[in-house]
């Protein structure tokens, strides 16, 4: 293959999950830049509605449904829907997830710690634990299965999974559902790749750092919370949405076909360790 045909993904359909806002939403945008068809599902319906629109108004090929992901039912037709309406379905983005809540210090890696009861294992409720598995891990099953029924008839398919570096690394200041499902995920990812190679399917995940998105409330727009974790970061920086794209592309795109059951980690180096 010519290098230039290496990242074209021009006609192909493309199906995002959590694509109403911050990595999905960039995720989404490089797909139809690049021209794909590209199905935007979103929890919700109003963010979902506006970007679909928005990205409709530049002229891409998308469109956008309403669906939780945790609602394994509705996932299943919402596939079902953008293969009839874009005619095929070639890469599938499991991205939708949500944050834990507290952890059980306040701060981050670097600065004053103190140590928070209200993210103490021992408070941790059940329905906040059952929620963050259900929708990061259970999520990401739903997806992941839905993406094979359709593509192992086809033999060829690009699954990418957002998983984060909590899949690895533990951060205290993030409630710990969050990094037992992310791993999870992360390990679910490995075992879909070894199970769908011999069908031409390729399963990689995203491992992101840390990213200007609406997580967690959006505390991550905040200028000082920004300016704090900069400092932390060996590329002095914090991640905004379109330094995924990239990514995003070279992992759906022909450029991967020989790379599947890997996470990647994209953090500015910050888990490398602390630079000056
Ligand atoms: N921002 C970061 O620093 C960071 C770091 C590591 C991993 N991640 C992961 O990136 C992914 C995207 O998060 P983001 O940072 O862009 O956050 P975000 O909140 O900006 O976007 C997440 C989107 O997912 C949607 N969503 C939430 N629950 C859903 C559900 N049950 N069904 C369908 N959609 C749902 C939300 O409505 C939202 O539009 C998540 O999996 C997150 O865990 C983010």
């Amino acid at each position: 293959m010519k290098c230039a045909e290496l990242f074209n993904i021009a006609g192909q359909g493309a199906l995002v999950t959590g694509a109403g806002s911050g990595l999905g939403l960039a995720i989404a945008e490089a797909l139809a830049e690049s021209g794909a068809r590209v199905t935007l599902l979103d929890v919700d319906a109003g963010r979902i509605a506006a970007e679909t629109g928005r990205l409709e108004g530049l002229g891409y090929a998308v469109r956008g449904a309403a669906v939780d992901v945790s609602d394994h039912v509705a996932l299943e037709r919402a596939f079902d829907a953008a293969v009839a309406a874009h005619g095929r379905l070639d890469v599938v983005f499991a991205n939708a997830g949500i944050d834990s809540g507290p952890g059980f210090v306040t701060g981050w890696s670097g600065s004053q710690r103190t140590r928070n009861p209200a993210g103490a294992l021992e408070s941790y409720s059940d329905e906040r634990w059952n929620r963050v598995i259900d929708v990061n891990l259970g999520g990401v099953f739903a997806t992941l299965r839905a993406a094979a029924r359709l593509m192992k008839p086809q033999r060829s398919g690009k699954l990418i999974v957002t998983t984060s570096v909590a899949a690895y690394q533990c951060e205290p200041a993030i409630g710990s559902a969050y990094m037992a499902a992310k791993a999870g995920a992360a390990h679910f990812m490995r075992c879909v790749a070894l199970e769908l190679a011999a069908f031409n399917i390729t399963v990689n995940a995203i491992a992101p750092g840390f990213f200007v998105t609406n997580i967690g409330g959006g505390h991550a727009k905040n200028p000082d919370v920004q300016a704090a974790m900069a400092k932390l970061m060996p590329m002095h920086r914090v991640g905004l949405p379109d330094d995924i794209k990239g990514l995003a592309l070279f992992l759906a795109s022909p450029a991967s076909a020989y790379l599947t059951g890997q996470q990647i980690t994209i953090d500015g180096g910050w888990t490398l360790g602390m630079a000056d």
